[in-house]
């Protein structure tokens, strides 16, 4: 039998505990999110469907983007136990400098299109949060504007070797002249990948007023009143060349581009300089000998060539190859703290957020962007401790194994 009595009051009233409420929309909105999934939904709740698509796609059938996620998520971790890791560090020295966590932020186009805050708001957070941000050629803030919103962090550039090869000189000696440390030489996109969403969504910049369009915003009236009242949404670094949107877009892909031009390009860039889009063994191990200062392993968000292998699985082999004195970075699917925790231990140096940190800027700005850090550094610092490490150093390969469902059938897929 169980017995029964009559609560106390003083007992109840110890149970009852009403919070101050949140006032602030925009902070209630983003603290209620706890990962970076949740900052998508909120993302997509707000944003016109023809700028969160762009964002969110990938190419053709989108399995490159799918199936890169679905490795992170395929990671089975092995933690140590009974080792006291009462304190974590997260920093990390990477390309001659130093970073307050294993992430930075990847370079992408036309970011003041998702939030009018854009590459400022990235740029702020990143300096508040002492990672690095990359400045995409095709970028809505410019060079300088960056510089500006990050004047005391480490501002990185990503350089598309245009058409016309003295546009991207001049973008070189530009980012130089305003302090940026590292330059990413992209080379995975000599021509555009098909974005099926964008055609099907009409998509266009800037965008059109159609009759989907003007339906579609009824429910994001912030962002059409952003986009209507503030400046003009250009390529900022590039606008003083003329040309239109497209005639820029379509410059910015040249198929012929080669290690010849990397060579141009390393004469004219006084700091590091790493490939971004590496995506076999051979090509690691061929830029580690032109000498390089690193590479990315991406298939770029699986935006350009769907079913590319997934950067995470090539990862092992090509840190094998190219020795430990080489800087290995990696994105393409990050998605939680976790997924940048068994990149380490599987030997990146370093990794960059693209989507996840977009979705935070769509989400709710600057603040949106500071909450995708915050939530990546938590789950890094929870999935460090979990495992029983207290620096990434100890981080190695044993910590992580991969259940099998999407493992490469023989090695000479990888290595040609
Ligand atoms: C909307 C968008 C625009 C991008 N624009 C560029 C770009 O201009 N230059 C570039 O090198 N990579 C670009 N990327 C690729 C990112 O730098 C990065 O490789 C990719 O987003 C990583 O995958 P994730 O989004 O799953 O993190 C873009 C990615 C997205 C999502």
């Amino acid at each position: 039998m169980v017995q029964r009595q009559l609560p106390k009051p003083a007992e109840l009233f110890e149970l009852m505990q009403f919070k101050k409420p949140e006032l602030d929309g925009r902070k209630r909105r983003l603290d209620a999110a706890l990962t970076i999934y949740d900052l998508r939904t909120i993302a997509k709740r707000r944003t016109p469907k023809a700028a969160f698509d762009y964002t969110d796609g990938a190419a053709e059938g989108e399995l490159s983007l799918a199936r890169a996620r679905q490795a992170f998520e395929d990671v089975e971790f092995h933690p140590g136990i009974l080792k006291p890791a009462p304190t974590v560090d997260t920093s990390v020295e990477i390309l001659g400098g130093p970073s307050a966590l294993p992430f930075g932020i990847a370079p992408t186009g036309f970011t003041r299109l998702m939030q009018t805050e854009g590459e400022v708001a990235g740029a702020g957070a990143a300096a508040a949060a002492g990672i690095p941000f990359t400045l995409s050629t095709l970028g809505t803030t410019s060079i300088e504007g960056v510089k500006a919103a990050n004047p005391h962090g480490r501002n990185w550039f990503q350089l598309y070797v245009m058409r016309d090869r003295e546009i991207s000189y001049e973008l070189t000696r530009r980012a130089a002249a305003a302090g940026f440390d590292t330059l990413h030489f992209t080379v995975d996109t000599p021509v555009a990948g098909a974005r099926l969403r964008d055609k099907r969504n009409g998509f266009s910049i800037p965008p059109q007023l159609t009759l989907g369009t003007i339906v579609n915003a009824i429910p994001r009236p912030w962002w059409w009143y952003d986009f209507l009242t503030t400046p003009k949404l250009e390529f900022a670094s590039l606008s003083t060349t003329g040309g239109t949107v497209g005639e820029l877009l379509d410059a910015a892909m040249d198929p012929t581009i080669s290690y010849a031009d990397l060579d141009v390009i390393r004469d004219l860039w006084p700091g590091k300089i790493v490939v971004k889009g590496v995506q076999n063994v051979e090509d690691s191990v061929r830029l580690k000998d032109a000498g390089v200062d690193g590479i990315v392993l991406s298939n770029h968000g699986g935006r350009q060539l769907d079913r590319a292998p997934i950067p995470f699985h090539l990862l092992p082999q090509v840190r094998k190859a190219v020795g430990d004195d080489f800087t290995v970075m990696i994105d393409t699917g990050i998605m939680n703290g976790a997924d940048i925790v068994a990149s380490v231990a599987l030997g990146a140096d370093f990794t960059l957020i693209g989507r996840a940190y977009l979705y935070g800027l769509m989400a709710g700005g600057r603040q949106g962007v500071d909450r995708t850090i915050a939530i990546l550094r938590t789950e890094i610092e929870r999935t460090m401790r979990l495992l029983g490490v207290s620096s990434l150093a100890e981080l190695e390969p044993a910590h992580v194994t991969q259940l099998t469902r999407m493992v490469p059938l023989g090695e000479s897929i990888l290595v040609r």
